[in-house]
């Protein structure tokens, strides 16, 4: 490190000088490509569920699909469930899939709706509609159990009797009754009132023991949480 700091002030000058006179304006990679545009149109069912905290991108990716879109752009929620129809322009040969995703605040994707492959080539590219439902246990599966690491408790024979894996959380949670409070379930589909779940997470007073109120941050999941029991807990 030591040596750059030797490096005269006048001379980075000068190199930043000389490397930008090619006279581009746009960068290299768009002179190919450019005009190319992915479409396609979303129709959301359960919008309840809709994120507020997370924003919604429909973005272009390369072959990192961890780290933030090549191009995105943000979507926001319809006032019914009418069609959203979004694109995406000047989209280069690096794009190799686009997803419908909620990013953290930095744009990097941290759950995908929907995704799927594209070559980018001459022509634009539409994709056909398609239905996202919103509040899906994949969704519960990964943006709290895992994100918040309920799991590294809940796993094995899990704290209160409760594993949160992937591979036994629903069966554990829906229709079991509440170790706690045996007057409920942890999950009852369609009775937010009669699934111990949203209490434990939301109810300060309920296990002293173990608070669990501020394991849960984004008040989006919790949202999403009392949704898919409101809508009956699809798998
Ligand atoms: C630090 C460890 C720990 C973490 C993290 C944790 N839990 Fe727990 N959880 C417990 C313990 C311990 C109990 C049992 C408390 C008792 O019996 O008094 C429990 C009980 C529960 C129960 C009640 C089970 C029943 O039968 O009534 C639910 C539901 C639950 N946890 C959900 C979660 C969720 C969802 C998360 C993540 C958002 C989470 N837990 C994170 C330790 C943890």
């Amino acid at each position: 490190m030591k040596f750059l700091l030797k490096v005269p002030m006048w001379l980075v000058w000068a190199m930043l000088l000389f490397s930008c006179d090619s006279g581009d304006i746009y960068p290299k990679k768009y002179e190919n490509n450019e005009g190319i545009t992915v479409s396609t149109t979303f129709v959301f069912e359960n919008l309840d569920a809709f994120p507020n905290d997370y924003p919604l991108i429909f973005g272009a990716f390369g072959d990192d699909k961890q780290s933030v879109p090549l191009a995105s752009v943000r979507i926001m929620k319809p006032k019914n469930q009418e069609p959203v129809k979004v694109s995406i322009d000047n989209l280069t040969s690096e794009a190799t899939s686009v997803m419908l995703c909620l990013t953290d605040l930095g744009r990097q994707p941290v759950f995908s709706l929907f995704e799927t492959s594209i070559t980018v080539a001459d022509d634009s590219i539409v994709i056909p509609e398609s239905k996202v439902y919103l509040a899906s246990y994949n969704r519960i599966q990964n943006l709290v159990f895992e994100q918040y690491t309920c799991v590294s408790c809940h796993q094995g024979v899990g704290a209160g009797n409760l594993t949160l894996t992937a591979d036994k959380s629903y069966n554990d949670l829906v229709n079991k009754v509440s170790s706690i409070n045996t007057a409920k379930n942890r999950v009852t589909p369609f009775d937010i009132n009669n699934s111990f779940l949203l209490d434990i997470l939301k109810d300060e007073n309920i296990v002293p023991a173990q608070p669990h109120t501020g394991f849960v941050t984004r008040n989006d999941d919790i949202v999403l949480l009392e949704e898919w029991i409101k809508n009956g807990c699809e798998r």
